[in-house]
């Protein structure tokens, strides 16, 4: 039997490698990432030892052209469109709004917004065409739970949000699914200079911000996203699943 074909943006780091891993057993894998060949070289062998079929995809993307020659590559490779998508690239820079460079804040819309969206349009046809697909975007507590310094990821993730409960009303009639989950705060290379900080703040530390005590795992938020990519999860559409041990509950106290 053909396995389904799940194209993950960033899937070679982070949440996005943790989604791979839960999808693997029942997929090949199209993983894409930005410029870290040996990471991506690592996370490819790492399938491979497992019998998996995965192949690796460098493209920074941060516009819709770019969205669009990531998917011809992929096609071209696999001769068929993706079944899944599962949007996790991007990077995060904090910066003061008043005092960052307006090109920053658009640099970071284009990345996480743009192209999550870009990647949607272009891969949804085919979804509709064979009535099945699946897409899983990520957004973030950030889009909703405000923190300083991250006036245009939030606006990127709060949109993204809105964006992925509209498009899912617009295809739920032809088997697709569209869901957006929104983690806290999880061990990644891109948080990994904020658990530092947390760490070395007493005030701070990750016990006393995050009421489950302890930052989530690329395992949890991969296992979610399997979930909803999965036939059992056809009745979740247009969800945002928040995955963040109570963190935007409020103030988790002493
Ligand atoms: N970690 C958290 O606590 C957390 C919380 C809420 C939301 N999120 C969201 O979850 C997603 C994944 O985050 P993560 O923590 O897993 O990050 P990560 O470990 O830093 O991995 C990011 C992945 O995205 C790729 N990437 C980054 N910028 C890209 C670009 N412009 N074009 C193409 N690929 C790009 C990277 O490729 P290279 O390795 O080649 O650079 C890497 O594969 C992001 O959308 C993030 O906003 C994360």
């Amino acid at each position: 039997m053909v396995k389904r074909l799940a194209l993950i943006t960033g899937g070679t780091s982070g949440i996005g490698l943790g989604a791979a891993r839960k999808l693997a057993p029942s997929c090949d894998l199209a993983l894409a990432y930005a410029g870290n060949h040996e990471r991506a070289e690592k996370a490819r062998q790492e399938f491979e030892a497992l019998g998996v079929h995965a192949e690796i995809f460098a493209r920074p993307l941060g516009s819709y052209e770019d969205a669009g020659e990531l998917l011809e590559q992929v096609k071209s490779s696999y001769k068929r469109s993706p079944d899944i998508l599962v949007n996790s690239a991007g990077s995060i820079h904090d910066g003061f709004f008043m005092t960052t460079d307006f090109a920053h804040h658009e640099k970071i819309i284009r990345e996480h917004l743009v192209v999550t969206m870009a990647l949607c349009h272009l891969t949804v046809k085919g979804m509709y065409g064979n009535k099945f697909g699946r897409i899983v975007n990520l957004s973030s507590i950030s889009g909703s739970y405000a923190k300083r310094g991250q006036t245009s990821y939030a606006a990127a993730k709060a949109a993204i949000t809105g964006f992925t409960k509209t498009l899912a009303l617009e295809v739920a009639h032809r088997g697709i699914t569209v869901n957006a989950v929104a983690p806290g705060l999880i061990a990644t290379p891109m948080t990994e200079g904020i658990m530092q900080f947390l760490e070395k703040d007493p005030k701070r530390t990750i016990k006393k911000v995050v009421p489950a005590g302890y930052a989530g795992t690329t395992e949890d938020v991969g296992s979610l996203i399997a979930f909803l990519c999965s036939d059992e999860a056809r009745y979740i559409t247009g969800a945002l699943m928040v995955i963040d041990g109570g963190r935007s509950l409020g103030d988790p106290g002493s």
